[in-house]
């Protein structure tokens, strides 16, 4: 059996009841992930769900985390208040891959309802496949 080293990353996921069916979806095909809520579809609100999600992540050296809500860019603007997180939101799997390589993202947003399960795996997937490539892109990481 091939191990991928990726399935030994802590994944964290959250969202909020608009991203709830999405994250379902998600965290019944990638079982390993850590599911920080919401745990239905009853309205909640989208930043308390982004300081859970983003404290973890930077708790946990080398993590990643996934945050879905109706558009991404409520969880998007909430996650990258925090220093040290880079969230990007993503609707295509190249972009979820050129984030990890070019902007060392730590977290991926995505917007639950805007996305069909298929393509939202295909993004998850290459986010967490993809690794940082530094060099050039570290000195622009360190400008902002
Ligand atoms: C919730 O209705 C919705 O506003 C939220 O999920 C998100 O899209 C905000 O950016």
């Amino acid at each position: 059996m091939i191990i991928n080293t990726n399935m030994k990353k802590k994944i964290f996921i959250a969202s909020d009841h608009a991203g709830f069916d999405m994250k379902s979806k998600l965290h019944n095909h990638f079982s390993n992930f850590i599911d920080l809520g919401t745990n239905s579809n009853h309205s909640v609100d989208y930043p308390d769900f982004a300081e859970k999600l983003t404290k973890e992540v930077l708790d946990h050296d080398g993590s990643l985390g996934i945050l879905i809500c109706g558009t991404g860019v409520g969880m998007s603007i909430a996650a990258n208040r925090k220093k040290g997180i880079r969230a990007g939101l993503v609707n295509n799997p190249e972009i979820a891959r050129l984030i990890r390589q070019h902007n060392n993202a730590n977290v991926l947003v995505l917007p639950g309802r805007f996305m069909e399960e298929k393509d939202a795996m295909d993004c998850v997937e290459s986010f967490i496949d993809s690794e940082f490539e530094a060099g050039r892109h570290q000195k622009r990481i360190d400008k902002i």
